[in-house]
C-alpha cells in the first residue's frame, strides 16, 4: 500500500504537477499579451477614426463647452461615460473637474498618459463599471455628462440614460456622437444588420451594435430637451459606418421645475 502511495505522489509531483504549471502560466502569459495586444489596436483605431472623421463635429458638439463652464456656479464637472483611451480631452475647457465611467480598467495606463499632456484638467474620480447602474455616482453632480462612440455598445441604452439623466445636475446637458442605423430599407442597414446578428463583429468589437437606432432612445429618454443632427461621415472604406448623430440632451433645470409644480 505504502508503495502504491508513493508511486502516485510521484507521478502527481514529477508529471502532473509540472504539466499544470507550465499550462496556467503559458496561459497567463498568453492571455495578457492578447489583452495588450487587443488593447493597442483599440487604442490606435480608435484615435484614427476620432482623428480622420470626427475631429470637426466634435469641435462643433463641444463648442458650448466653455460657455456652460462661465454660467457654472462651482467647478466646472464633466462625467464621460466609456471613455475609452481619452479621445475627447482636448475639447474640455480649461479647469474641468473630469471624472469618468469605464468598465475595463486594460485602458488605464493609456488615457492617464493622454491627460498628462492636459495639465488644465482635474482628474477626480475613475469609477470602474457598467453605465446601466452606476451606484457610486452622485446623483445631481455634474454640469456634463459625455458619451462617444459608447452608446453603440452599451447593453441597455434606456438605462444608460436613466442613469445619465439622474447623474447630471438640474439643467446640466449630455453631449453624445455615435455611429448609428441608417435607414431602414437601404443597403448600408442591410450590411449593418447582417453583420452584427451573423458574425463575430460584435463579440470583437466588444458588443458594438452598428445598427442601433440610437436616436429613438434620446427621443425616449425624458430629458427636457433633446437636439440631434444625423448625417454621414465621410468614408467609403468604412460605409458601414457612415451614419451617424451627435447632439445634447438637457435636463430640466430648478426653475422649471419650481413653475411645473
Ligand atoms: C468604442 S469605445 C469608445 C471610446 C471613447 N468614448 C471614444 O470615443 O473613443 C466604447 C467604450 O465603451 C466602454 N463600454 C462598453 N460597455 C459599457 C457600458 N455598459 N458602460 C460604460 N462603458 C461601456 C468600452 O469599454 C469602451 O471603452
Amino acid at each position: 500500500m505504502a508503495k502504491v502511495d508513493a508511486n502516485i505522489s510521484f507521478v502527481i509531483f514529477y508529471c502532473v504537477a509540472p504539466v499544470l504549471i507550465l499550462l496556467l502560466t503559458a496561459r497567463y502569459i498568453f492571455g495578457l499579451t492578447l489583452k495588450k495586444l487587443e488593447s493597442k489596436i483599440f487604442e490606435h483605431l480608435l484615435s484614427w477614426i476620432s482623428r480622420r472623421y470626427l475631429e470637426k463635429d466634435k469641435q462643433l458638439l463641444f463648442e458650448p463647452l466653455a460657455d456652460l463652464k462661465q454660467r457654472s456656479r462651482g467647478p466646472f464637472s464633466i462625467l464621460e461615460i466609456g471613455l475609452g483611451c481619452g479621445e475627447n480631452f482636448k475639447f474640455y475647457p480649461k479647469g474641468t473637474h473630469f471624472s469618468c465611467v469605464e468598465p475595463s480598467p486594460h485602458h488605464d495606463s493609456v488615457w492617464k498618459k493622454r491627460l498628462e499632456n492636459y495639465r488644465h484638467i482635474k482628474l477626480v474620480d475613475c469609477f470602474h463599471t457598467y453605465a446601466e447602474s452606476m451606484p457610486d455616482v452622485k446623483s445631481d453632480s455634474y454640469d456634463v455628462v459625455v458619451s462617444t462612440l459608447t452608446l453603440c455598445t452599451v447593453r441597455d441604452p434606456p438605462s444608460v440614460l436613466k442613469e445619465i439623466h439622474r447623474v447630471l445636475k438640474p439643467g446640466g446637458s449630455f453631449f453624445t456622437m455615435e455611429h448609428v442605423a441608417g435607414s431602414k430599407g437601404s443597403v448600408i442597414r442591410a450590411v449593418q444588420d447582417l453583420v452584427t446578428m451573423y458574425t463575430p463583429y460584435s463579440y470583437v468589437t466588444g458588443g458594438c451594435k452598428m445598427n442601433r437606432e440610437t436616436w429613438a432612445y434620446l427621443d425616449q429618454s425624458g430629458f427636457q430637451s433633446v437636439q440631434y443632427r444625423q448625417y454621414s461621415i465621410n468614408t467609403w472604406m468604412l460605409f458601414f459606418l457612415r451614419p451617424f448623430l451627435y447632439g445634447t440632451a438637457v435636463k430640466k433645470g430648478i426653475e422649471e421645475k419650481i413653475k411645473s409644480k
